[in-house]
């Protein structure tokens, strides 16, 4: 198969580990005799310090003639108590996902058996979680009307039905090839909005019978995320609250440097980690490129290269399994660094058989000399 990649690495550890996804993409291309043509483009903070605008007109049609966008994190620490700047780096990835419509973000949530004393949360309320989370990616109050002067600001929060629609099928038709549980999360006893995606699910619930649909409001969905992970299959809910649900469910999985997300629209696709930026940790070899190598997994998934994405996630299994892991995950080795991770996923890749103790060595750097 011929893929032409876009390929945002944006700011802070962005380019550092999606470099480590372009890195295993490129292995897999060799390994199965695909052609991927790799296109890089500027987006967010980057973008701003070198064109004044966190989403170039250049990068825009590096984007549209592209198969698939590969994207990294976006942000920087100057913006963060900077309330009146007007250009902002945020605006580069809100601008990829609507000028692409990009409305339906995927974000698994699984948590790995090698992994599970990384939590804080305990083993057996963890063990075997297997969520995904349909997160509305395009509209809501990331997107509504917004003012802003010294003492009043407003965010609108709009959804029509046809943005709830679009969204829902996609998460029913998941729940179907899943277990066959979808939770609607929303606030339908405050906001009108909710109101409406509470009206339309239930509707759409109809034409899928074999779905069993449950609508929590999201208060109570944040604690139950936490204390009863496994009684969740495929979580359907909106813009905001799919973020904020997304970034508490890393918990369950020990790290936010492991949770990957596909945004889906119905020409477009973009890959891209649920982290941000972590412009502090950025170029220090510490970044976990997990997150953005298992997004790569996603892409191929999308293409129907399921036997590709399934090799590669075989890869990360072994790192995690043999602590070839960032320090946010590692106890055991403390010189792991986001490139060797990706060597060593990509090694892997060349040779799925080979991974006994001389060749984990080799990726420690210890002698293979007994
Ligand atoms: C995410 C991020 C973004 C969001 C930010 C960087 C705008 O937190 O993808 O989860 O809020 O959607
Ligand atoms: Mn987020």
């Amino acid at each position: 198969m011929k893929l032409d990649i876009a390929v945002l690495a944006g700011d802070g550890i962005g380019p550092e580990v999606t470099a480590q996804a372009v890195k295993v993409l490129k292995a897999i291309a060799m390994e199965f005799n695909h052609v991927f043509n790799f296109k890089t483009a500027l987006v967010g903070a980057c973008a701003i310090d070198k064109t004044g605008t966190p989403l170039p007109e250049d990068t825009i049609s590096i984007c549209e003639n592209a198969d698939a966008i590969l994207f990294g994190a976006i942000g920087h620490t100057k913006y963060n108590n900077d309330t009146l700047a007007t250009v902002r780096p945020e605006q580069g990835l809100l601008g990829l996902r609507k000028t692409f419509d990009l409305h339906t973000n995927i974000r698994p949530v699984i948590a790995y058996d090698d992994l599970l004393h990384k939590s804080s949360l305990k083993v057996k309320q963890i063990k075997g979680t297997d969520i995904l989370i349909y997160r509305e990616l395009t509209s809501g109050i990331y997107f509504g009307d917004k003012t802003f002067s010294d003492d009043k600001a407003t965010d609108i929060c709009t959804y029509t039905r046809a943005e709830i629609e679009r969204v829902a099928h996609k998460a029913f038709k998941a729940a179907q090839s899943r277990k066959g549980k979808l939770t609607l999360v929303d606030k339908a006893n405050v906001l009108a909005s909710s109101r409406l995606w509470r009206k339309v699910v239930l509707e759409l619930a109809t034409q899928y019978p074999d779905v069993a649909l449950n609508c929590i409001y999201i208060d109570n969905a944040a604690m139950e995320l936490i204390i009863n992970p496994k009684q969740f299959d495929v979580i359907l809910t909106e813009n905001m609250f799919g973020d904020i649900l997304s970034e508490e469910a890393s918990v369950i999985v020990g790290s936010i440097g492991l949770l990957a997300s596909a945004s889906i629209g119905d020409k477009h696709v973009m890959f891209e980690p649920i982290h941000g930026a972590y412009t502090k940790a950025a170029n220090k070899g510490i970044a976990n490129p997990i997150a953005s190598i298992l997004s790569a997994a996603m892409l191929l998934d999308h293409f129907g290269l399921v036997e590709e994405a399934a090799l590669l996630r075989a890869g990360v299994d072994k790192s995690l399994q043999l602590h070839i892991t960032t320090p946010d995950l590692n106890t055991k080795y403390d010189h792991i660094t986001t490139n060797k991770v990706g060597d060593f996923i990509e090694d892997f890749i060349n040779n799925p058989n080979e991974t006994n103790l001389n060749f984990t060595n080799i990726h420690l750097g210890q002698s293979t000399i007994i």
